[in-house]
């Protein structure tokens, strides 16, 4: 779907969010919902944060996986996906912290592979994402799901790409301060969210769009396995689509 503007599309995607929160409640269900970072979800974010302010809709029952951290990074880190969420969300809504859950950026090297096991497991005991939020990033990552990840990939550390470290350099002021690894979840968990919606603004996305959407399958570009998947939409705004 194509929007001229992208705070039209981000308020729409902020109604969906909260349509689905309310008829959760409504049922007495939690709501679990996969949350992405980066600035395209940003007015998502602001949305959603005015909707609890103005309308009352509450988190109470929701409960929340972010798809990826840098590794290493301490949470308290102004570059930390845990701060990002904090300032654009969380400190801002009622949901309640042990319901927040993002990939811990300070566990010891040698528990990685046990911690992301059993955050796919907590992810599974609630009976899997019923929303995925996702950007993507210009080597057609979703998540932190660098080329060459598999379809069936669930939650590990991984190696950013050099362009990655590139595009997220301006913020640490400077490639070197950017860490090497981040922890992420898999494509394969992203796949199994009942709903994905991914949101791309702006000419620089223009390009790896027409790959992920138009492009054949492959794991050269991540965002591609999104094809298969049966329920899910892209929001772009005009620029993001003007090679399509
Ligand atoms: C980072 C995140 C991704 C995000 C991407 C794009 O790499 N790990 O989840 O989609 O950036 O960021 P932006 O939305 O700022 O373009």
């Amino acid at each position: 779907v194509v929007f001229e503007k992208s705070s039209k599309a981000s308020y729409l995607v902020a109604k969906e969010i909260a349509d689905l929160i309310r008829e959760k409640n409504k049922k007495g269900e939690t709501c679990v919902l996969g949350l992405a970072t980066g600035s395209s979800p940003i007015r998502v974010y602001d949305e959603l944060v005015k909707m609890h302010k103005n309308e009352g809709l509450s988190f109470k029952n929701v409960v929340t996986f972010n798809l990826d951290e840098y590794y290493p990074m301490n949470a308290e880190s102004i570059h930390s996906y845990h701060y990002f969420m904090n300032e654009h969300l969380f400190n801002h809504i009622d949901i309640p912290k042990d319901q927040i859950n993002i990939p811990n950026g300070t566990i010891d090297q040698d528990e990685i592979a046990s911690y992301c096991k059993a955050y796919e497991e907590k992810i599974a005991k609630y009976g899997g994402l019923d929303f995925q939020l996702l950007g993507i990033g210009r080597t057609g990552h979703i998540g932190f799901n660098e080329p060459g990840s598999h379809y069936n990939s669930i939650t590990r550390s991984i190696t950013l790409d050099q362009l990655t470290r590139e595009d997220a350099a301006p913020s640490f002021l400077g490639i070197e301060n950017v860490p090497k690894k981040a922890i992420t979840m898999g494509v394969g968990t992203v796949f199994s969210a009942k709903r994905i919606v991914l949101l791309a603004w702006g000419h620089k996305k223009a390009s790896v769009l027409k790959e992920t959407i138009e492009g054949e399958i492959s794991p050269q570009i991540p965002a591609t396995y999104l094809q298969e998947h049966n329920n899910t939409t892209f929001v772009l705004d005009t620029e993001a689509a003007s090679l399509l």
